[in-house]
């Protein structure tokens, strides 16, 4: 284990909700386990008005009242002020001397902008105007929240912003899937077993899903989402890095610059989409009302904050393919979405069938190729379906799971994703972080896409009903498959349309 240097965390934007349900906690479980170096402090900045005292309260809310959160607490300090004017930069900088003083801390400082889009070009530049930005005493590292932009123009003009002030290896993107412990657990899976690289090409692998589904709407966040949709806030990002581990080279080394290269060879590898046949290759979705277990369950233009006409997508199913050596043939299917059945993430490599058939399959299923799941939320594991023999007479195959769970793990503490990317980015490892090259790469894959859909404001836009597994148009999509995409329930090992919901 890297040892961590004593540091100041300063977060702006922090009397808003990101703050107070991932960012402390996630701190606070770093330092139950002494993590955080000596001294440390965490500097909340925003416009609310406050002390240190009603911060230090505020924060409690997703905290355990007990010895710990008491000391835990006493790491932490507030500053009020305006974060999108300059003059009030000066006096963050005096707050932040102090506390160094204070606390005999070196110049390490963490900022994490946990505030709107809209400020992540100003805060960068008025912390360089007092010289946060220099590294003389200390690290200075920046860490920024999605979106990194809303299209590939602002994606680049963001990254030409925080260029300016911040050099690259200073910046942090976070992408909460890469903090994942199972995401992670690919790249171990795949570079630490002999058995797996011979196989993972187009040779043995017929075509890739990936699925991330969540059975929750938009909630409160229809104003945002509205904006956005599917595409730019799952695609983008978190589906694209899935794609980028699942597909690389086996990289020299694990580091930040390797890891990261390969990721960039794969988007560079993506086969633009042909815009002239965008229906064919991209289904989008929006779910309708519906009923679930007797319950009405409102359609997304009744949510609250979008607008009543809206054509925001909230599914999107997409085929992609990636033109190298180890890909050409061999698609792979992604797609996400908002009120699905179920809430689940997973990864699905789906091996080709045996060159020649023996034995008799006991039934439809039985006759599966192989299947190995990665199985990224929840019931996180793995599964492998092979094909056994039924016991008796005769030579009848059955397909049957294989299966690892982390569950069994019991005593293995899975970290959540925030805590393990905060605690990289305190010990100075960006291998999970996104690099600006890649996220403009991913930006320039779906970006034909976006322009599609703007300019024609006919292209299909399906319905589905709350609670469905997306528009019947992203089963037309896979139909050339055998058997089409897996439907995951909650535990990894069952799957099929009907599942305990
Ligand atoms: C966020 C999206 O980045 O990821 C949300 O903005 C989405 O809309 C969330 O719900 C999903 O994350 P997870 O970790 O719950 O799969």
């Amino acid at each position: 284990m890297k040892k961590t240097a004593p540091h100041i965390v300063v977060i702006f934007g922090a009397s808003g909700d990101l703050t107070k349900r991932k960012l402390i906690p996630a701190l606070y479980n770093l330092h139950q386990q002494q993590l955080l170096g000596h001294p440390f402090a965490i500097l909340g900045v925003s416009r609310t008005e406050m002390n240190d005292e009603a911060f230090r309260d505020k924060m409690m809310e997703f905290l355990p009242s007990n010895e710990t959160s008491a000391d835990f607490q006493s790491h932490l300090y507030y500053e009020t002020i305006q974060t999108s004017e300059e003059n009030d930069y000066p006096g963050l900088k005096l707050r932040i001397e102090k506390l160094q003083k204070e606390l005999k801390a070196p110049g390490n400082i963490i900022f994490y902008l946990s505030t709107p889009p809209k400020l992540y070009s100003l805060i960068p530049k008025f912390l360089s105007k007092v010289g946060l930005n220099q590294e003389d005493d200390g690290f200075k590292r920046l860490i920024v929240e999605k979106p990194f932009g809303t299209d590939l123009k602002s994606a680049r003009d963001l990254n030409r912003d925080l260029l300016q002030y911040f050099n690259e290896n200073q910046l942090y993107r976070i992408d909460h899937y890469l903090g994942k412990e199972t995401v992670q657990n690919l790249l171990v899976l795949r570079f630490s077993n002999a058995l797996w690289e011979p196989l993972w090409n187009h040779k043995y692998i017929d075509h890739v899903q990936i699925t991330s589904s969540e059975s929750l709407g938009v909630e409160k966040r229809g104003g945002y989402y509205d904006q956005s949709g599917a595409l730019r806030d799952m695609v983008q990002n978190h589906l694209m890095q899935l794609v980028g581990l699942v597909a690389m080279e086996p990289p020299t080394v694990i580091n930040a610059d390797a890891i990261r290269n390969e990721m960039l060879k794969v988007f560079q590898s993506i086969r633009p989409i042909d815009t002239n046949k965008l229906e064919e290759n991209v289904i989008r979705g929006q779910y309708t009302s519906s009923s679930i277990k007797g319950e009405t369950v409102p359609g997304y233009r009744e949510e609250e904050g979008v607008d009543p006409e809206s054509r925001t997508e909230t599914f999107v199913a997409m085929k992609l393919n990636i033109d190298n050596w180890r890909w050409a043939g061999t698609p792979f299917y992604i797609r996400t979405g908002k009120k699905l059945p179920t809430r689940v993430t997973e990864i699905v490599i789906n091996f080709r069938s045996a060159p020649h058939h023996l034995f008799d399959a006991s039934d439809f299923r039985s006759a599966q190729p192989n299947q190995l799941v990665i199985r990224i939320q929840p019931d996180e594991g793995i599964l492998m379906k092979m094909g056994l023999k039924v016991p008796g007479a005769g030579f009848n195959v059955q397909s049957v799971n294989m299966n690892f769970r982390y569950a069994e793990l019991s005593e293995a503490y899975l970290p959540t994703a925030y805590e393990r990317l905060l605690l990289d980015c305190i010990q100075g490892d960006a291998t999970l972080y996104s690099r600006g090259d890649n996220v403009e790469k991913a930006w320039e894959i779906v970006q034909p896409i976006i322009d599609t859909w703007e300019q024609n404001h006919h292209f299909p836009l399906h319905g589905y009903p709350a609670g469905t597994w997306g528009p019947l148009a992203a089963e037309e999509l896979i139909v050339s498959q055998v058997n089409g995409w897996r439907y995951p329930c909650k535990n990894l090992s069952n799957d099929g349309e009907y599942c305990e919901l």
